[in-house]
């Protein structure tokens, strides 16, 4: 070979094997508490795919595929049967395949702390299963069901291994086989439908060595656990200040589910919601950096504003409404995984907003794991810099007399209550 060949064969290597690495994550979550409702959802989700894509979105979680007793599909029933509010299997396999060829990837929704059943007992309770496949799959009696159980199935299997969930079965995951046909249910999803990932509902409600497991027997490109406790309080009803034993909570159930595993940043949301409310010293810890799970486990931390729980029509811990443009602000220039919310993005006319951040995400090459240094965190202004190559900032104050950023940044995008300034060359 001569220099030139050489070269050529170099670079054709390094376009091949050099893994992608610095490509920012972003996931976005697909649906809202109203989704179900809409009639053919998978079909609307789809006509999106090329607009998500040019967004800079990487990932999208889509609802729980299965039949559910529930709309919304957090009730599953026949976990094979992938007939839904949302469409049927086919529209759903067109969807992710849709996705695909834009180059996103799809995240099932998983639910298996608890499974309702085909038929309810002589006292209407929702409790025996019969899954009437030839070979018996998933057709679960008493013994694997918990059996601390005893409201709704009067379980024989093991204790709960976590909180129970009030409204059906919890399923004793200790049990192998349940481990045996969950793992090869999940398997299915991966080839027959597409989907390369998992978002592990309720994970609260079983031990996270479970969580480990499946994420061992299935091998997915990405996965993110919702463990959602609620945070501390003062008796103003304003969150503690010292939220460390918060976010410790996530940090130790992604260790113990393996530490490959991420976990929604309940601690960041909670924390960023009040700071936006004339707090914004809440966003610098007594170590100096971020408050939330991305200050002690960025890699692992999955950022969000809100979801079809706490936000949508639920409001079930909702942030203020005014200030969510604030907090994408925030969680697209810092580290972690960040999230961005159905309705934010299309329903609340966000998106322009949102995209500009996500392109200087991704034209700086900002990584769950890059490094924050925060500049300024007093009660109406925050600035940081992150990786020496962006600098923002939230909050009212428009005299930041504490920083004046260098002359070699300009400014990126602004809005309301907030600038991203960029580094020049
Ligand atoms: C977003 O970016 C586009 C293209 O640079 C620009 O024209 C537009 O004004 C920006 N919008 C906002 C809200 O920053």
């Amino acid at each position: 070979m001569n220099s030139l060949e050489v070269s050529l064969l170099c670079f054709l290597l390094s376009i091949i094997f050099i893994p992608n690495f610095t490509a920012s994550q972003i996931l976005f979550q697909g649906f809202n508490w109203e989704s179900a409702k809409k009639g053919g959802w998978y079909n609307i989700l789809k006509q999106s795919a090329a607009e998500l894509a040019s967004s800079g979105i990487t990932h999208v979680w889509l609802p729980p595929p299965s039949h559910a007793i529930s709309d919304e599909g957090y009730m599953p029933g026949r976990l094979y049967d992938l007939a839904s509010k949302y469409g049927s299997q086919d529209e759903l396999k067109a969807l992710v395949k849709t996705y695909h060829d834009n180059g996103i990837q799809s995240i099932a929704d998983i639910v298996i702390n608890h499974r309702c059943a085909e038929k309810k007992d002589e006292r209407g309770i929702w409790c025996i299963f019969e899954g009437g496949t030839p070979d018996d799959r998933l057709d679960w009696g008493p013994s694997l069901i918990c059996s601390d159980d005893t409201k709704y199935s009067d379980g024989k299997g093991n204790p709960d291994t976590g909180a129970d969930f009030g409204g059906a079965p919890d399923i004793d995951h200790k049990n192998s086989r349940v481990q045996n046909e969950l793992s090869d249910w999940m398997n299915w999803l991966k080839t027959e439908i597409g989907f390369s990932g998992w978002r592990f509902d309720f994970v609260k409600g079983y031990a996270p060595e479970f969580t480990k497991l499946y994420v061992a027997n299935t091998k997915p490109s990405f996965s993110v656990g919702e463990l959602w406790n609620s945070l501390a309080y003062e008796s103003d009803g304003k969150p503690k200040y010292n939220q460390d034993n918060h976010r410790n909570e996530l940090a130790g159930w992604i260790g113990n589910a393996g530490g490959e595993v991420t976990a929604f940043d309940f601690t960041t949301k909670g924390i960023l919601q009040a700071a936006v409310q004339g707090e914004l010293g809440r966003l610098k810890d007594s170590n100096g950096g971020p408050p939330g799970l991305i200050g002690i486990s960025p890699r692992n931390s999955v950022t969000f504003i809100d979801n079809h729980d706490t936000g949508s029509t639920q409001k079930l811990w909702p942030f203020p409404s005014d200030e969510v443009i604030q907090g994408y602000a925030y969680i697209l220039t810092h580290p972690g995984i960040p999230s961005i919310f159905y309705d934010h993005f299309f329903d609340w006319r966000l998106k322009e907003q949102i995209s500009n951040l996500t392109v200087i995400r991704s034209r700086n090459g900002i990584k769950p794991d890059s490094v924050v240094r925060i500049l300024a965190a007093d009660p109406d202004v925050y600035v940081a810099s992150i990786d020496d190559k962006i600098i923002m900032k939230i909050g009212m104050r428009f005299d930041v007399s504490e920083f004046v950023p260098p002359t070699t940044f300009k400014i990126a995008t602004s809005g309301m209550s907030y600038c991203v300034w960029e580094k020049t060359a």
